[in-house]
């Protein structure tokens, strides 16, 4: 087994290492910086249905819900296409509206999550056209569904999700590029700034992931946390979700992910010295509004962890600790800020002697109702 995690001590770890290379797999022969084209055959043999569509909607579980969420924000922002995003095992049972008009995008690593599996053959019963973002090749999802395109993210086998997740945000966002070209909604010079950026994205993960050290470090200091909050906005909304859930899978510390505007409609209330805060604050995307929200924690005296931009200086001053990672666009933000917060939720569930690869209660996949 040993030889199988590569000299890393939890598959976790190894998964999460391998996002640098997972996303570039993901993107190879599909994303031509040069040439200016994505090629994505499953878009392409079917355009039409995506062009005259007249919304997406979403379905999954879990982390892939999340990278849904991150979804909606690139398919609405670049190629002005309403999406909706949707929890498979309520929109199977709420007998939900759906036309032939509609694409159904099924997002699943396992690819065999029942609840999307069967949310995807009721969206085929009423017309819908079903586009499946899987990982493992030949499942029952990427079977059933229409058309789609693999993440080629490679076995994950840690319970919780890492590698998967950023890939499957990594497919999404070629789509919502390729359908943004097409469509006319996005400049020339815009769309070819995100291929160029898409590109450098394994680079900077490799340079989030150097802060691993400092990361063990912060897990030390709030790994007896009763309760953490995590806080983002935009397109970050979707990774403080993501970062909340990761810590409750394996370590078992209750967290919360809350839009950060919203926090003073509720969580708020429970903040006081005990409650670390992470909060995503990249230098783009509501920064201002962020750093209010920070300032309104400190009033608080809760603890505040950063994710920040490199180079940051107003959250730094503020915050008990921030962890940077490189610059990039806005659409590609949570490529970035989602990797410390693995790592983060890595070391303390390691810290707590939690069993990290397998926690208890989960399974990798749900293929039971
Ligand atoms: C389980 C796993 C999660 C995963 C979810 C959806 O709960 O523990 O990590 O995100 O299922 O799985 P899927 O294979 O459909 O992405």
């Amino acid at each position: 087994e040993q030889i199988v995690k590569g000299g890393y001590d939890h598959f976790m770890l190894k998964e999460i290492y391998e996002q640098p290379n997972a996303i570039k797999d993901t993107y190879r022969g599909r994303l031509l910086v040069k040439e200016g084209i994505i090629r994505m055959a499953g878009i392409d043999d079917n355009l039409d249905r995506f062009l005259n569509a007249n919304r997406i909607i979403v379905v999954a579980c879990g982390t892939s819900w999340h990278a849904g969420l991150v979804s909606e924000y690139i398919f609405e922002d670049l190629a002005r296409i309403p999406v909706e995003v949707e929890y498979a095992s309520e929109f199977r049972y709420r007998n939900p509206v759906i036309t032939n008009k509609d694409v159904v995008i099924a997002i699943s690593q396992s690819g065999e999550t029942a609840d999307t599996l069967a949310a995807i053959k009721l969206a085929k019963q009423h017309g819908a056209f079903v586009f499946g973002v899987c990982n493992v090749v030949g499942s029952s999802i990427a079977r059933e569904a229409d058309a789609g395109a693999y993440t080629h993210a490679g076995p994950e086998i840690g319970v919780a999700s890492t590698k998967a997740f950023t890939t499957q945000i990594t497919v999404l966002t070629l789509i919502a590029l390729k359908l943004a070209k097409a469509n006319g909604n996005i400049s020339t010079s815009n769309y070819q700034y995100h291929l160029q950026e898409l590109e450098l994205i394994p680079e900077k993960v490799k340079k989030a992931l150097e802060s691993d050290k400092h990361i063990l470090e912060v897990a030390k200091m709030y790994k007896d946390a009763k309760n953490c909050l995590y806080l983002g906005r935009g397109y970050n909304f979707p990774v403080a979700l993501e970062g909340a859930l990761k810590l409750k899978e394996i370590s078992y510390i209750h967290a919360e992910g809350y839009p950060a505007a919203e926090m003073k409609h509720g969580p708020i209330a429970l903040i006081d010295e005990q409650m670390p805060v992470f909060v995503i604050a990249t230098k783009k995307g509501h920064y201002e509004k962020v750093v209010s929200n920070v300032q309104e924690i400190k009033a608080r005296k809760g603890k505040i962890i950063g994710i920040v931009t490199e180079g940051d200086v107003d959250v730094k001053n503020l915050a008990d600790h921030v962890i940077e990672v490189p610059d990039t666009l806005e659409a590609l933000s949570p490529l970035l800020t989602t990797i410390p917060l693995q790592l983060l939720s890595y070391h303390i569930a390691v810290l707590l002697d939690k069993n990290v690869d397998q926690p208890r209660n989960l399974a990798k996949s749900v293929t039971v109702e």
